[in-house]
């Protein structure tokens, strides 16, 4: 049985810093038993980066938005029922979707902040926590003025705790530096509510595609050295550098620019991304712009 105590040596060990600014990305099933649940998973990470340290946790809520971007889009008859249903995003309520048990204890605990965006909001705990969230962009959430892109300029770590790059967001921040065409693409559609009880869909302008792709970043990052390998519980763990992350993924994609599209022919994203990246070249001043 794990503890919190021996999860917070297993965050040290992995090199989790002191004081500064840690993404997490986390399963919770992975890790084992622990005794304590999530949130005792929830309290060693605040232990390793300590009082001075700041973490923030992707709280999006994927599930509110028109269901023609989901991953399994349904029928246009179960469309319309489903968005009829669907209730608007608040902050306050709206629970994260598929973020994680651990996500869920960190974003309920006191002193808290969570972002406002319909679709991509964070919520982080610490000093830097209302620098992190706050104004969020609606336009290019995981851009260089989102919460990850100023947690990437704060020189933030991530850590990955039984999960893949799939869900590392920081890759998106780098495709958002290199103004790749397909996050244009498809643009996700979120509820508003006016006073008067009507019901308006309105696009978020550069939301994220489809991340399957995103797990062969890892042989890159691997082969750059930027990866630090661990466990925390019984969970395999990495910890990484955003710049980092954004750099390797920057040199991938200049080169190679649909390397991290995911080969599912039936996916909603890939394949329209593929063909858009056909004819994109990258930004001559692409180097300068990484964080
Ligand atoms: C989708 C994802 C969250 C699924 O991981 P998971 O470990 O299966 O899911 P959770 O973290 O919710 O953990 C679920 C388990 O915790 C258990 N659990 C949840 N709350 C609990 C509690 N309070 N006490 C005890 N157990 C609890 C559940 O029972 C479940 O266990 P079971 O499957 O044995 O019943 C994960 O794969 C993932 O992608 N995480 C990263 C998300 C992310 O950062 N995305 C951002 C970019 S896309
Ligand atoms: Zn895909």
């Amino acid at each position: 049985m794990h503890t919190e105590t021996s999860l917070y040596t297993d965050l040290q060990r992995l090199g989790v810093p002191r004081g500064g600014v840690v993404i997490v990305h986390s399963g919770y099933r992975s890790l084992g038993p622990v005794e304590g649940g999530p949130a005792a998973v929830a309290r060693a990470l605040l232990r390793a980066v300590g009082d001075g340290g700041t973490l923030l946790v992707p709280t999006f809520t994927t599930n509110l938005i028109d269901p023609y971007t989901w991953p399994e889009p349904p029928s246009a008859e179960e469309r319309a029922r489903i968005m009829e249903e669907m209730p608007a995003f608040d902050p306050e309520q709206s629970a994260p979707h598929k973020m994680g048990a651990i996500t869920l204890a960190l974003w309920r605990l006191p002193g808290a902040r969570r972002s406002v965006h319909p679709v991509s909001s964070w919520a982080a705990v610490g000093p830097r926590a209302e620098e992190l969230t706050v104004d969020h962009p609606r336009e290019d959430p995981e851009g260089i003025d989102g919460p990850v892109g100023r947690a990437c300029r704060a020189d933030a770590w991530v850590v990955l705790i039984g999960v893949d790059h799939d869900a590392n967001t920081s890759i998106h921040l780098a495709e958002s530096l290199l103004e790749m065409p397909h996050l244009e693409a498809l643009p996700d559609r979120y509820l508003v509510v006016t006073p008067e009880g009507g019901r308006e869909w309105r696009p978020v302008a550069k939301t994220t595609k489809c991340s399957d792709g995103f797990v062969k970043l890892e042989a890159y990052l691997a082969r750059a050295g930027v990866i630090r390998g661990g466990t925390v519980g019984d969970a395999p763990a990495q910890l990484l550098r955003a710049r980092d992350i954004v750099r390797v993924v920057a040199e991938v994609v200049t080169r190679d620019p649909p390397a991290l599209l995911c080969d599912d022919p039936e996916c909603v994203h890939c394949p329209t991304s593929r063909a858009l990246l056909r004819s994109w070249t990258p930004p001559a001043d692409w180097r300068a712009r990484l964080p």
